[in-house]
């Protein structure tokens, strides 16, 4: 292949996402993690499925940074996940010193890159990325809202029993209980839900979509979802590899954008190969407003709790 991805963390998520960008072939993947043997022993098991997958795509799973080189884009998924009873911000003091040491690591490697940051809590996470790595801001990008869309689509298909390729969801605000799901503007062929279901079954959708983390988690006891998020980090990542001009609602550095300052904060973007190509401001209900600020003074509460 012509372009290269490094995967940072050989968990659940990475080796996932790995594994869907060879087989879509879009890119050659780096797998990176620092247990010793797990992404070498992943990357070859993939290699080992390319033939029947048929893709010719190239994997190697190393213990260091010097064959990230030159990557396009890096795909950082390196922390520990949630288990039963924990919350998203539980994971802030170890997972913002990881973020901190492999961003800079792979930002030596890889200076032009695009940084597509999943590790939780996300928000935060990506602000540690991008003073670590120094990229500029259209380079550092949060993975979340394109994930909490995806569940709000899954739900209201399955509520309308109709196919998910007919429905569109938008949705703000930080990842996990913060977020904002704006039913008004969530679509089915672009009918809205709000003429479709009624108030309460709109209601449910957003509440479980809210909480669409936490119920994977309570099922599989040992970790968080990773099927979906790894979904959810490739299309971001094949955005930017096609320079496909896709608008997704991503996790972006807001500078005054919806009169929000110098935070992350989940809002419509339009990836492509420069990374954010443009932020787009929308009409918000002063509720929607009152709910996003409250989001990003939630990600500031969380930045200041981490002393950065
Ligand atoms: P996992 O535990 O399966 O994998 C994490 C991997 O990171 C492990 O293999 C571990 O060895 C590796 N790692 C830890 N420190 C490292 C370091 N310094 N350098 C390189 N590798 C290192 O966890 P999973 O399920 O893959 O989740 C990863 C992260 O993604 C978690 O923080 C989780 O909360 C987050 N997440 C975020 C989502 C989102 O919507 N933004 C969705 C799902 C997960
Ligand atoms: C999720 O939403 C844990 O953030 C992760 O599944």
């Amino acid at each position: 292949m012509n372009t290269k991805v490094t995967v940072i963390g050989a968990g659940n998520v990475g080796a996932t996402t790995a594994q869907r960008i060879v087989e879509k072939e879009l890119a050659d993947v780096v797998l990176v993690d620092c247990v010793k043997g797990i992404p070498q022993g992943k990357a070859l098991d993939l290699v080992e499925a390319s033939p029947i997958e048929k893709h010719d795509a190239h994997l190697k799973g190393v213990n260091s940074y010097e064959d990230t080189e030159g990557s396009d884009v890096i795909i950082v998924t390196a922390g520990i996940p949630r288990k039963p009873g924990m919350r998203r911000i539980d994971l802030l003091h170890t997972n913002a010193g990881i973020m901190k040491e492999v961003t800079k690591e792979a930002a030596r490697f890889s200076p032009d890159a695009v940084l597509i940051v999943v590790s939780n809590p996300l928000d935060v996470m990506c602000h540690v990325a991008l003073e670590a790595s120094g990229f500029p801001r259209n380079r550092v990008i949060g993975m979340a809202g394109v994930l909490d869309s995806a569940r709000f689509r899954s739900f209201v298909a399955t509520e309308l029993d109709v196919s998910v390729e007919n429905t569109q969801a938008f949705v703000l605000g930080r990842h996990g209980n913060h977020m904002i799901p704006v039913p008004r503007y969530s679509t089915v062929s672009g009918i809205p839900i709000t003429e479709l279901l009624p108030p309460d079954r709109i209601e449910a959708i957003v509440e479980r979509t809210r909480n669409g983390g936490a119920e994977i988690v309570e099922f599989l006891k040992t970790g968080s979802a990773y099927y979906a998020p790894a979904s959810a980090a490739v299309e971001m990542a094949e955005a930017v590899i096609k320079n496909k001009k896709k608008i997704l609602p991503c996790s972006v550095y807001l500078q005054k954008e919806y009169g929000i300052n110098n935070v992350f904060v989940g809002v419509p973007v339009k990836l492509g190969s420069n990374g954010v190509e443009d932020i787009i401001e929308i009409q918000l209900t002063p509720e929607e407003q009152d709910l996003l600020e409250k989001s990003a003074r939630s990600v500031l509460d969380l930045l200041q709790e981490l002393g950065t």
